[in-house]
């Protein structure tokens, strides 16, 4: 079967280019065609991920999505809600793999509209993008049967308060067993210090909605609010990360700020890592205590 990244690549590359004569067309004939002109313009946008090569590199994340939707175990009817949806990539390509189950992306930022027009391109039915609060969803208790958090935890809470509160969230809105799958780069993925100094970065840019959280702080959380444990593993990233020497520049955009230069001389590390472009991630499952 077509790996999905391929699937979703060629489906593009072939609307595109039938999309683009018909704009041709269009302009060759002097009318206005607006069924036409959306399906470019979401193409034209969509486009952009696929020709830069760090967008790519994100979107494809080595298959990191996928493989976190495969430990859930979906199965058909399944609904499955992904909390922090951002882009839509999570439900998106997973969709497209359990296209007989239905994934609910909850985002508080215009992402969530970027994500159902790209949903669009791949003509999906299973995927809905809504600008909700991952804290006080709109939903009914019980509704959902696994909830998938990818790469998004450490955007939505950054201290154990925060993370209790969503968890006890998610898990009213989990039927009883239901499944949280979260896909997370953790201070410990970094080598040596590394985590720790990218960490403290962000108390020294003033950065609120980005941490990196530790382990043992998800874990602890997840088992405070009735979670039981049943898979931890860690994925190394192949191709991540740039040389030591380009450190400055690549930090200093990374949290947009200037950076102080013992910064870069207590770096012990021979390649420089942020939390999007990680040398691992850490998969967390768990499942819902029935009370
Ligand atoms: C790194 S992105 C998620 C990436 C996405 N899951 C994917 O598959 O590509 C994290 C997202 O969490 C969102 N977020 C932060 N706080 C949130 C909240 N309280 N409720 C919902 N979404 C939130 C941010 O707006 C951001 O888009």
């Amino acid at each position: 079967m077509e790996d999905v990244i391929n699937y979703m690549v060629r489906i593009f590359r072939r609307k595109y280019e039938e999309v683009r004569h018909q704009i041709e067309r269009m302009i060759d004939y002097g009318t206005l065609d607006i069924a036409v002109l959306e399906e470019y313009s979401r193409l034209l946008k969509f486009k952009e991920w696929i020709d830069s090569d760090l967008g790519f590199r994100y979107f494809s994340l080595e298959n990191a999505r996928l493989i976190l939707a495969d430990k859930l175990n979906i199965v058909r009817g399944d609904l499955v809600l992904d909390v922090g949806s951002g882009d839509g990539w999570f439900s998106i390509q997973a969709a497209i793999k359990y296209s007989n189950a239905y994934f609910y992306g909850v985002e508080l930022s215009e992402e969530y509209a970027e994500a159902s027009e790209y949903a669009k391109i791949f003509g999906l039915r299973n995927t809905y993008f809504l600008y909700f609060n991952a804290y006080s969803m709109p939903f009914p208790s019980k509704k959902f049967d696994k909830a998938a958090l990818f790469f998004s935890l450490a955007n939505i809470s950054q201290n154990t308060e925060d993370l209790n509160k969503l968890f006890i969230e998610i898990y009213r809105v989990l039927r009883d067993d239901g499944l949280i799958g979260i896909s997370e780069p953790l201070l410990e993925d970094f080598p040596n210090n590394l985590g720790i100094i990218l960490r403290n970065l962000y108390e020294h840019c003033s950065i609120r909605n980005e941490t990196l959280l530790s382990l043992e702080q998800v874990v602890n959380s997840l088992k405070r609010t009735n979670f039981d444990i049943i898979h931890i593993e860690k994925i190394r990233l192949k191709s991540t990360g740039r040389d030591i020497s380009e450190a400055k520049e690549y930090l200093e955009q990374y949290y947009s700020c200037r950076l102080p230069t013992e910064i870069f001389t207590s770096i012990n590390t021979n390649k420089i890592w942020t939390r999007d472009d990680p040398p691992q991630y850490t998969i967390i499952i768990a499942k819902k205590k029935s009370m």
